[in-house]
């Protein structure tokens, strides 16, 4: 066996060890992954994929997105049953593959993470902005608009990161219910959307359907794949969550479910009372409101965005915080960023460290250059944990499984297959900023992780 591999089972041991506060169950569960997957994507993204890639057939956009991550999704949760840790692939990766790809996998997850919560913070300004200036309060612009794209800092978005941090230092259980109230006022605003504008449908806005053709919808799936980031999320909280072995599979597949009924429909309301050419603006949702005289409804809906896109930074900043939990713990980041804070229980110190990265590329970055770099890291891990689902049948035949994806391999090769499809319709600037992402990590490895590294401590 290789030596540098960690077998499952003192995975399991670990993560027994660290079964002393599980406060997640199902509910909760699914209310996290709904969560973290609605949010920036069908609230900024759709209208604009809907203008410039795919027209109407944005639906079937999302349609392919859905499909993908639903391969990925029970990929995964047939490894966070049996296999359950607060690291994720991360873990799943040095079980299959051993230290070095699971350190750069776990780094890479570390990057998707910090660059998703920016990403969504970044889109949340936009909604704060289209809000407040309905009351006549602008804020001066620069302040408003990243370095990157042109202003001096996205301040907003920034401020909201840190408080969302001080959040959740305070522990999961204190904080699970802001966010269960945030998450129900997100799916609120979209039943509002969705009750107001089906009767403003006119079916000839619906025509031509798809006017950019199939390359059109798939370079839209590879946008609006950003709005289905998230479930994996779920399999973080492993630790966290009570029953994994039934709650976990069953929240992914409920809250993608759920996910991607609403977005079809979204999708569609808005592409058939706006016609697509017009949707190229950053608040979408409440565009199509104002377009047809529903002031109040639009109001609302944008004060229900400003709310609910917290939560997407909330889940994000708990999953990034568990992955550099579970890499310290392993000995590739220093130890006491796994430290539990004595009063909330929460791993302030990693928390911090996510939410001020996050903070720092949210004030700088672009929105679109933040998500699509979010996406090549993201799809990255989901082809390694699609590969690993393979690897640990061979490797471990005898290892519990009480979730096993059906099919035998078929399943985890379609989804390694969607998500090369996927990535080779992402920008090169994205790739290369991802390159320099792992530069760094090989620099951090090759001074301090492997001199740290402890492979009983995994887990
Ligand atoms: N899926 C999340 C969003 O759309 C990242 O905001």
């Amino acid at each position: 066996m290789n030596s540098k591999r960690i077998d499952p089972r003192l995975v399991l041991r670990n993560a027994q060890k660290a079964d002393h506060d599980r406060t997640l169950g199902l509910f909760d569960l699914t209310i996290l992954g709904v969560g973290a997957i609605i949010g920036t994507g069908i609230l900024v993204l759709t209208g604009i994929v809907a203008a410039e890639d795919a027209g109407p057939a944005v639906t079937f956009s999302f349609l392919i997105a859905a499909i993908a991550s639903g391969l990925i999704g029970l990929c995964y949760a047939e490894l966070t049953t049996s296999i359950p840790n607060s690291g994720g692939a991360y873990v799943y990766s040095w079980v299959t593959l051993g230290q070095l790809p699971a350190f750069f996998t776990g780094w890479t997850l570390l990057g998707v993470y910090v660059a998703t919560t920016a990403t969504v913070a970044n889109g949340w300004t936009g909604y704060l902005k289209s809000f407040l200036q309905e009351f006549d309060i602008l804020l001066p612009a620069s302040l408003l608009v990243p370095a990157g794209a042109g202003g001096i800092v996205n301040l907003p978005a920034v401020i909201m990161i840190l408080l969302v941090t001080v959040l959740l230092t305070r522990g999961t259980g204190q904080s699970k219910f802001v966010n269960n109230c945030l998450v129900c006022i997100k799916l609120l605003i979209i039943f509002l959307f969705i009750f107001v504008s089906v009767r403003d449908v006119n079916p000839s806005n619906w025509h031509p359907f798809a006017p950019y053709g199939v390359r059109g919808i798939i370079t839209g799936a590879g946008t609006v794949f950003f709005s289905f980031l998230g479930f994996d999320a779920l399999a973080t909280s492993a630790e966290d969550a009570k029953d994994v072995q039934h709650t976990i599979p069953r929240a992914i597949v409920y809250s993608l479910v759920l996910s991607t009924i609403l977005y079809i429909i979204v999708g569609l309301l808005m592409t058939g009372v706006v016609k697509y050419t017009r949707l190229n603006v950053s608040e979408a949702m409440a565009f199509v409101l104002l377009s047809q005289g529903h002031r109040l409804a639009a109001q609302l809906v944008s004060a229900g965005a400003i709310l609910g896109i917290i939560a997407v930074v909330y889940a994000f900043i708990y999953a990034g915080a568990n992955i550099t939990k579970a890499m310290s713990r392993g000995g590739f980041l220093p130890s006491h960023w796994a430290k539990l804070n004595s009063h909330s229980g929460s791993p302030n110190r990693a928390l911090w460290i996510i939410g001020c990265l996050s903070a720092l590329l949210a004030g700088v970055f672009d929105l679109h250059y933040l998500a699509l770099i979010a996406n090549v890291g993201s799809l990255i891990v989901f082809f390694i944990v699609s590969l690993a689902v393979i690897l640990t049948r061979r490797q471990y035949p005898a290892l519990e499984r009480p979730f096993k994806v059906p099919g035998g391999k078929i399943i985890p090769i379609l989804s390694m297959g969607v998500c090369l499809l996927l990535l080779v319709n992402i920008s090169g600037a994205a790739w290369l900023t991802y390159l320099i992402w792992l530069v760094a990590g090989a620099v951090l490895y090759g001074l301090y992780s492997r001199h740290h590294v402890d492979l009983k401590q995994q887990g």
